[in-house]
């Protein structure tokens, strides 16, 4: 009777033991696995969403600027010598405004930026400091005619004096926020008919940061008005109901689903997302994240660097590394980010580290990393003095949870330069080196807010108690096989434990015990 019931309670016990190690290693990760796939996915129920929807920080919008020290040598023949001022601090608020669900799980929104100075963040540096910068706009109405008509060049600098006034050399001396925000005036009016054919291209091609005058006599150009308050997109994202790895996938962008600047659809792909959102790591993460930036026609990408605690939550490092904007013998892929429209000289293939941003902006901008960090070395070799790249001041860098893949903090840096001149034609380009010449970068940063520190860090120790508990289960199942096993021994006596160790059937049907012994 007693080694009946003993058998029994032996026999539940593998039972529980089996349920265990099922719940162990199949039920526990997959509850986790739907709880944080719950939280993280586009719907308005998730716990992510409204974070997601209106950024609760603001980013912070640094900009840093390169002063000429020396632009009368420049003009006549010497290295630059730039000093860099900054940062200039802004806060960057981001508001997604949604306008509606789409096919094939995706969610639409506009996506509006604000910035606002931040006079306390940026210290002694005041917002009107007089700065004295490559004419930006100057050199991109002269390299695009030079592109299109170089005959007509001597023609169009003359509308050019006009267009803009006082002109001396490629220089310009403005208060830093007429530079990037409040603009500086270019008038159109005048009898001049090179004039009107450098306005009407500037009509026609909509430059962004060319915004035009309320009366129409002319434009605003700025670095940045174009990004506050005006909304971009649509976009459409993936919200990862489907398919939780697809979370936060931009799939098109102005209706878009390749982008057709480059020409090329490999280099036409959306890859990525808005840099605000991304898929669950759960200990798996990828080699690589992907970022799509409208602003410059194209995705970006950090690769996986290690493993390190930020915040005191552990973390996955990713990093930006040279193969992203490398030339084309390095990195055969950004082949077809070459055009031939920056300078005839080329093949229209940039060296190590600079992008082309012509056949995305319609001006002959080049972009980089800050004091072309990653990028070829010829280009330092321009300056006398000013520009020196740092990995740590110059990197792009993200740190996602390792369980959420949450952004806990990221950083993404860009330098605008446009190429200075020689052109024999023109009296303030006649004495100029040619080379690569940087205005500003910016760094648009983000972390998380101690409110949702806090809030990862108790999601954190829930899971490390799934965790405990997931084990424990397992252990006390085990534990309780053990105890009803030496039940059954003590019970039955008689059977010897060693000749049945690994029979389970034994158990369940003791006559198979014989069937055992016969067949040895
Ligand atoms: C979520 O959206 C649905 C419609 O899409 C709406 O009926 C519901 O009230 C929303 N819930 C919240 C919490 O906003
Ligand atoms: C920038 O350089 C010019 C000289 O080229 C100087 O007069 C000006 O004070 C500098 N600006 C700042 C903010 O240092
Ligand atoms: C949804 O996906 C299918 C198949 O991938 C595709 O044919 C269709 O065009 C997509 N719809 C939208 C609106 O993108
Ligand atoms: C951005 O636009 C807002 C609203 O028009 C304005 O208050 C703010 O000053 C602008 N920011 C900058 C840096 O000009
Ligand atoms: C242009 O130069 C003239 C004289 O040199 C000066 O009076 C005028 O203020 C200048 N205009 C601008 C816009 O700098
Ligand atoms: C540079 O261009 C601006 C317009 O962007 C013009 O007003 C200014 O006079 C130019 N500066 C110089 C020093 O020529
Ligand atoms: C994008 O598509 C939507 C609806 O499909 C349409 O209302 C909108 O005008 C389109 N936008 C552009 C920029 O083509
Ligand atoms: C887009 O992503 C795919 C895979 O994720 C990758 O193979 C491809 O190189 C990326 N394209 C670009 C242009 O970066
Ligand atoms: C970080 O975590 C450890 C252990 O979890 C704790 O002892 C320590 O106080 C924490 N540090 C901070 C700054 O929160």
């Amino acid at each position: 009777m007693l080694g009946k019931n003993a058998k029994l309670f032996f026999a539940v016990s593998v039972c529980i033991l089996i349920a265990a190690i099922v719940l162990a290693s199949w039920g526990f990760p997959k509850i986790v696995h739907k709880q944080i796939q719950k939280n993280l996915q586009l719907q308005n129920s998730s716990a992510m969403f409204e974070k997601w929807r209106e950024l609760p920080v603001p980013l912070t919008f640094k900009i840093y600027v390169f002063n000429v020290t020396n632009a009368d040598d420049v003009t006549d023949g010497a290295k630059p010598i730039l000093n860099e001022i900054g940062p200039f601090v802004y806060k960057e608020y981001r508001v997604k405004r949604i306008l509606g669900y789409g096919d094939n799980d995706t969610i639409r929104y506009m996506l509006q930026k604000t910035f606002y100075f931040d006079q306390e963040a940026s210290g002694s540096l005041r917002e009107d400091e007089e700065i004295t910068v490559i004419n930006y706009s100057y050199m991109a109405a002269i390299l695009t005619v030079l592109d299109i008509m170089p005959a007509a060049v001597t023609l169009v600098n003359g509308a050019l004096t006009s267009f803009f006034s006082n002109l001396t050399d490629p220089f310009l001396r403005v208060k830093a926020k007429d530079l990037f925000f409040d603009g500086i005036f270019l008038n159109c009016v005048g009898e001049n008919a090179a004039l009107s054919l450098v306005c009407g291209k500037i009509r026609l091609e909509k430059p962004t940061t060319m915004r035009p005058s309320e009366n129409n006599d002319g434009f605003y150009f700025s670095m940045f008005s174009h990004l506050n308050t005006t909304e971009s997109g649509p976009y459409d994202m993936k919200r990862g109901i489907e398919n939780i790895h697809e979370l936060g996938n931009i799939v098109a962008y102005n209706n878009m689903t390749t982008m057709s600047q480059w020409g090329d659809p490999y280099c036409g792909q959306l890859n990525g997302s808005d840099s605000s959102i991304f898929p669950p790591i759960e200990g798996n993460p990828p080699k690589r994240i992907y970022t799509y930036e409208p602003e410059i026609c194209r995705s970006l990408y950090a690769s996986l660097v290690d493993k390190r605690d930020i915040f005191n939550i552990s973390a996955y490092y990713y990093e930006i590394d040279e193969m992203v904007l490398a030339s084309k013998s390095a990195n055969p892929g950004n082949k077809c980010f070459c055009k031939k429209d920056w300078s005839s000289s080329h093949d229209g293939c940039l060296l190590m580290g600079v992008l082309n941003l012509n056949p995305c902006k319609n001006v002959p901008a080049i972009v980089s990393l800050p004091h072309f960090y990653l990028a070829s070395e010829e280009l330092l070799e321009y300056f006398d003095g000013g520009i020196s790249p740092d990995k740590e001041k110059h990197r792009s860098f993200a740190y996602l949870d390792a369980t959420t893949g949450v952004v806990l903090k990221g950083t993404q840096r860009l330098q605008f330069n446009i190429e200075l001149r020689n052109v024999n034609a023109i009296p303030q380009l006649e004495y100029v080196k040619t080379g690569l010449f940087p205005l500003l970068w910016i760094e648009e940063g983000a972390e998380i807010s101690e409110e949702l520190q806090q809030e990862l860090h108790q999601s954190h120790k829930m899971l490390s108690y799934v965790e405990s508990l997931r084990w424990a289960i397992l252990g006390l199942a085990v534990i309780l096989c053990i105890a009803s096993a030496m039940c059954v021994s003590r019970a039955g006596g008689l059977n010897p434990w060693p000749r049945n160790h690994n029979s389970v059937s034994f158990i369940l049907r003791p006559g198979n015990t014989f069937d055992i012994n016969k067949s040895r």
